[in-house]
């Protein structure tokens, strides 16, 4: 069938925070990101500025506001640090947005050339939900670092060494209660994604709380976007905390790929990144459960990392805590080995270690 939204992947995730530079430090620090680009008062901006960052084919931005009331402050003020772009890459920025935009797709930027001297960059832009936008990044004709209107970011005496991490996996989103089905049929009519795989609340509930998950996928495998809402469960589940605590809809993590997810850990750990831990019991009878792994049983043990398999092969992943003040956004670390799924065996050992950190917080 005619694919008519073709992406190549996700381009970068711009999270618009309270202190750029600090927060761009810490992803350089903590997770190896290497600076990249800049963009501020002392390119032309009056009112805002933006560190990038990059590692591998992962490229975040951070953005904050230089004033009181723009929309960046504002959003700041409701939401607190959280992912407002999740940019897709494409051939064609224009047809990407024509494509969805005709189909329903909420305009929240129009095709725009931006020409510098390393050619020609083309950006556009839709919402999805709460105030998330997907940009279209059209860079075939451009050979700068990021994009027209930044400069080049280097740092001469900080050196940072590389995590490991390589790729956007998957980036979830957590919508309100009854939201799941309308965002699905969105992304399956807007952006001709299909619905890859599904959690009911039999699937994925503890003793106290209750989520539906849908995975969404685009044709080629490249971008796939699960979409969580709450269900009913005896307490407060992770889902509404977050919503809670986001004040609405946004993105609830974004998964980072790595080929070595213990050498990966042991540097997160190692720079202060925190993680959910499972209780030491879930590795007794994990072989059983999995069958034969190439890893040695006892860093997986040491380090916390979750290991599940399905028809394809088996994977490896963990979660970071919330990476910033709210209890809104965290990462996944996951490493695949022929699988494609997204780790439903952890689910409940997973719930019930968010549902201790909820229980600490006062939130359960
Ligand atoms: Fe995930």
């Amino acid at each position: 069938m005619n694919d008519f939204l073709p992406l190549q992947g996700t381009d970068y995730v711009e999270f618009y925070v309270g202190n750029a530079k600090q927060a761009s430090h810490y992803y350089m620090t903590a997770f190896g990101f290497q600076p990249l680009a800049y963009a501020g008062p002392e390119t032309g901006l009056r009112d805002r500025l933006s560190f990038v960052v990059n590692q591998q084919k992962l490229t975040f931005v951070f953005t904050a506001s230089l004033r009181q009331g723009t929309p960046i402050a504002e959003h700041v003020s409701k939401h607190g640090d959280g992912v407002k772009v999740l940019a897709l890459r494409v051939d064609d920025a224009t047809s990407a947005w024509k494509e969805t935009t005709s189909r329903g797709g909420k305009s929240s930027m129009e095709p725009k050339v931006l020409k510098d001297e390393h050619g020609e960059f083309v950006i556009s832009g839709i919402h999805t939900y709460g105030e998330v936008e997907h940009h279209f990044i059209e860079r075939k004709n451009y050979h700068g670092a990021f994009m027209p209107g930044y400069q080049p970011w280097r740092k001469t005496d900080f050196k940072t060494e590389s995590t490991g991490l390589m790729y956007v996996d998957h980036c979830v989103g957590n919508v309100g209660w009854n939201q799941m089905n309308p965002w699905v049929s969105f992304y399956e009519n807007v952006m001709g994604f299909r619905n890859i795989l599904s959690f009911d609340d039999k699937d994925i509930s503890t003793e106290y709380s209750a989520l539906m998950s849908k995975v969404m996928s685009n044709g080629n495998g490249y971008v796939k976007f699960p979409i969580n809402e709450p269900a009913e469960g005896k307490k407060k589940s992770q889902v509404e905390e977050f919503l809670e605590f986001y004040q609405g809809e946004g993105v609830q993590h974004v998964a980072l790929a790595t080929s070595d997810i213990v050498h990966t850990v042991t540097e997160l750990k190692s720079r202060g990144v925190e993680f959910l831990q499972v209780p030491d019991s879930y590795y007794n009878d994990l072989l059983d459960r999995v069958g034969k792994i190439d890893e040695d049983l006892a860093p997986l043990r040491k380090l916390g990392i979750l290991v599940d398999r399905d028809d394809e092969g088996y994977l490896l992943q963990l979660f970071s805590k919330p990476i910033q003040d709210r209890p809104t956004m965290f990462f996944e670390i996951i490493q695949r080995k022929g699988a494609k799924s997204f780790g439903k065996g952890n689910f409940k050992a997973l719930f019930e270690a968010i549902e201790r950190e909820q229980e600490k917080r006062g939130n359960l």
